[in-house]
């Protein structure tokens, strides 16, 4: 069951890190092949989804007293081919946000992949129609106090009422380009500015919760249970509880209001893995 994996460039991955490299020595541990191409290379041709592609073999890491060890070299590439898609039984796509044009024209050369015959994971109308931060929205009963707006007025407003606000890009991940506004900034205009590309790019700004720094949960469910959270906490030098940002991980249990959110879900099709963020 050969599989192939849309990646950012495989040397930037940090095998320790990062989940893509886990499901890709996941899957050459139960002998399928694992190709690897980039979002770049993504091509139609006589209505067929293409890329140029190469095999890779990897060097899995070892958990040894409590950190991961990483084999120097961790993968070898073998020769780049061009590809068919629909040639491979699963397609992942796990190129990193940010949602850019080019992400999202990927999503649409993605729609040329016959379901019948390739899984695409995730669904590409699914990354579509799920942004990485709007999505939260319809669970507004929910979520912090949140606006999207491009106008600096209306932040400017928003932030009058409060303590401080927290001002996210819609495309982003990892806490890139998170920034906590507090209507004193001598920078604030400066900061709205820069994110809102001078008013022309909508933003999400929500109400700071200050309960944050006790971390934030990642919870992951499959055919709709949850499995499993992790919490990310706050180093405490810095508001963002991501790893990327230096959060620490801890294993929690599983909240007990998760139901609220559990039961709002759609309906999840077979093997379908949601991932859930909350401060519960
Ligand atoms: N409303 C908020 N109040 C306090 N801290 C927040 C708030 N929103 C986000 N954060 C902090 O910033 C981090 C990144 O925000 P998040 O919305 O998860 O974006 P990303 O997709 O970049 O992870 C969170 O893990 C949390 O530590
Ligand atoms: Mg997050």
């Amino acid at each position: 069951m050969k599989c192939l994996f849309i990646l950012d460039p495989i040397s930037t991955l940090d095998p320790g890190h990062d989940t893509t490299v886990a499901l890709m020595e996941a899957t050459q541990a139960r002998q399928h092949p694992v190709w690897i191409t980039e979002m770049a290379t993504l091509g139609v041709a006589e209505g067929q989804a293409w890329a140029l592609a190469q095999p890779v073999t990897l060097e899995p890491v070892q958990w040894l007293n409590n950190r991961w060890h990483i084999p120097q070299p961790w993968f070898q590439l073998g020769e780049k081919e061009p590809v068919k898609l629909e040639d491979f039984a699963v397609v992942w796509m796990r190129k990193d946000p940010p949602v850019t044009i080019p992400y999202l024209y990927a999503t649409y050369i993605l729609d040329y992949v016959n379901p019948q015959k390739t899984l695409v994971v995730n669904r590409p109308a699914g990354l579509r129609a799920a942004n990485e931060k709007m999505y939260a929205l319809q669970f507004n009963a929910v979520i912090p106090e949140t606006i999207v707006t491009q106008s600096k007025d209306t932040i400017k407003a928003f932030l009058a009422e409060r303590e401080g606000a927290v001002l996210k890009p819609l495309g982003g991940k990892a806490g890139e380009g998170i920034l906590f506004l507090h209507r004193d900034d001598r920078n604030l205009n400066s900061l709205i500015e820069i994110s809102t590309h001078q008013g022309k790019t909508p933003v999400m700004v929500q109400q700071f919760l200050p309960e944050a720094k006790l971390g934030d949960k990642r919870i992951i469910l499959l055919n709709g249970e949850p499995i499993g959270a992790v919490n990310r906490v706050p180093t405490g030098a810095e508001f963002r509880g991501n790893m990327a940002v230096g959060g620490r991980v801890e294993v929690t249990p599983l909240p007990s209001a998760i139901g609220l959110f559990v039961n709002r879900l759609p309906q999840p099709s077979n093997g379908m893995v949601y991932i859930l963020w909350a401060l519960m």
